[in-house]
């Protein structure tokens, strides 16, 4: 099939690469030149593993394409996907502009029939709104699918080639029997692949999303009340994860979640509870307990050093929203650093990932590798849990820092080898 995505953020980048490697032609479409030229050169403009070697694969075969002009590549195909960002508007609500935009354009350049799938995260209605703008422009038929996309950063690709499930929102046979052929190559089983109505499928998103950002708020909750009381929530984590109705997953407590989907999809559910008369206080405070969790977490620090931080050294080791990504969006780091540095704190971080050095206040000094970090430091901070923080060598880490105490924000560490070591150890 000839495929055109519009938008080569996270979604689309992974999606036309993915749907290019198993044969599809597939163009690209952004407005941001400088990513386009990069993408052409073979280049993957974000960190995500196998992306790139994908990328470049895809590009030698002529399979995959990059275009700023999307009107062209939308009447060469069969399928367009919408994959443009939908961001926070002040009230919470996603801001759906960018997917009308595209809409329009689609509409203009709509020659024959096509499917268009929307892949942005968008309130419930409004496949049906694009629909409205496209028809109000052409007398082309064509159909609007609405397909949710619940891939992770950091396991992207494998995600997209090994979906738990594809939901797709549409009525069309047509569009339907188009979509299935297209995920086809993706599907373990046949009953992956779940057809609904468009309303369900955009909600299905925000519903997946915020129950895994729930039950990380659950976790911290009983992770506070366990340090309360003197209990270990590992083991309630252990006790509970063991019951599969419960599961294993998003158990993790620690300085809570970030990144750019659950923060801006449990604010954009609660607009949408709130808009159509729900009671949206649970969601509402998951929120409130993820936000507090970067207070608990520097509260712990202060209180050790008697609320006098000024001069100390803190090590800092990860700063990303979570490991095998670059991505510094709404990262707990951010907040928990700037109050730090604002309290006086001296900060020596490192970070496995290419992040962006800009986001974060210039009193940070980065270093480029784990031990170095630590020199002369008066506490470690843990702030994610890469996997090469768990390879480490704690005679090491008690020669070079100055005082040993370790507040490890993602229980990514063995506390029982410090403390054995006589390190100070605190867990959230
Ligand atoms: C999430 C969803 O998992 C994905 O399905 C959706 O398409 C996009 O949003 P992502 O944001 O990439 O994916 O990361 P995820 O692995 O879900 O983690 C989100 C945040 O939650 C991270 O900051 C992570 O550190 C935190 N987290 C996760 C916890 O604090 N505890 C946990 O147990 C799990």
């Amino acid at each position: 099939m000839n495929i055109c995505v519009i938008g080569t953020g996270y979604v689309g980048l992974v999606a036309g690469t993915c749907f290019s490697y198993v044969g599809n032609s597939v163009t690209c479409c952004d407005v941001d030149e400088r990513k386009l030229s990069l993408l052409k050169n073979g280049i993957c403009p974000i960190f995500e593993p196998k992306l790139e070697d994908m990328i470049k694969e895809c590009l030698n075969r002529s399979k995959l394409s990059f275009s700023s002009d999307i009107a062209t590549s939308v009447k060469g195909a069969d399928v367009c996907i919408i994959a443009v960002g939908t961001p926070e508007n002040s009230d919470g609500s996603a801001n759906l502009s960018y997917v009308y935009d595209v809409a329009k354009i689609i509409s203009t350049a709509l020659d024959s029939y096509k499917v268009i799938i929307n892949k942005s995260t968008v309130c419930p209605g409004t496949a049906d709104e694009i629909s409205k703008i496209i028809s109000s422009n052409t007398n082309c038929e064509f159909d609007v699918v609405s397909n949710p996309e619940f891939l992770s950063q950091g396991r992207a690709v494998d995600d997209f080639l090994h979906p738990q499930r594809v939901i797709i929102g549409s009525s069309s046979k047509k569009a339907l029997e188009i979509v299935r052929k297209l995920y086809e190559p993706f599907l373990a089983h046949e009953n992956d692949f779940i057809t609904m109505d468009t309303k369900s499928a955009e909600l299905c998103k925000y519903a997946a999303n915020s129950f895994l950002a729930l039950k990380i708020s659950y976790a911290n909750l009983i992770s506070n009340l366990c340090d309360k009381i003197g209990a270990n929530y590992q083991n309630i984590k252990l006790g509970m994860s063991l019951d599969e109705r419960i599961g294993a997953q998003f158990l993790n407590s620690g300085i809570g979640f970030g990144g750019s989907c659950f923060p801006k999809d449990i604010k954009a559910l609660s607009k949408i509870l709130t808009d159509n008369g729900v009671n949206c206080d649970l969601i509402s405070d998951v929120w409130k307990i993820n936000v507090l969790q970067r207070k608990i977490f520097t509260d712990k620090i202060l209180n050790k050093f008697n609320n006098n931080v000024s001069g100390l050294n803190f090590a800092v080791w990860g700063l990303t929203f979570k490991p095998n990504t670059n991505d510094l969006r709404e990262a707990p780091s951010v907040s928990i650093l700037e109050n730090l540095i604002e309290s006086g704190a001296n900060i020596c971080a490192y970070d496995p990932s290419n992040f962006n050095k800009d986001v974060f206040d210039s009193k940070i000094n980065f270093f480029n590798d784990k031990y170095s970090a630590l020199d002369g430091a008066d506490a470690l901070l843990v702030l994610t849990e890469w996997d090469e923080f768990r390879d480490y060598d704690v005679a090491k880490m008690s020669n070079l820092m100055k005082q040993k105490i370790i507040f490890d924000g993602r229980n990514a560490l063995c506390s029982d080898e410090f403390l054995k070591s006589g390190f100070e150890y605190f867990v959230f």
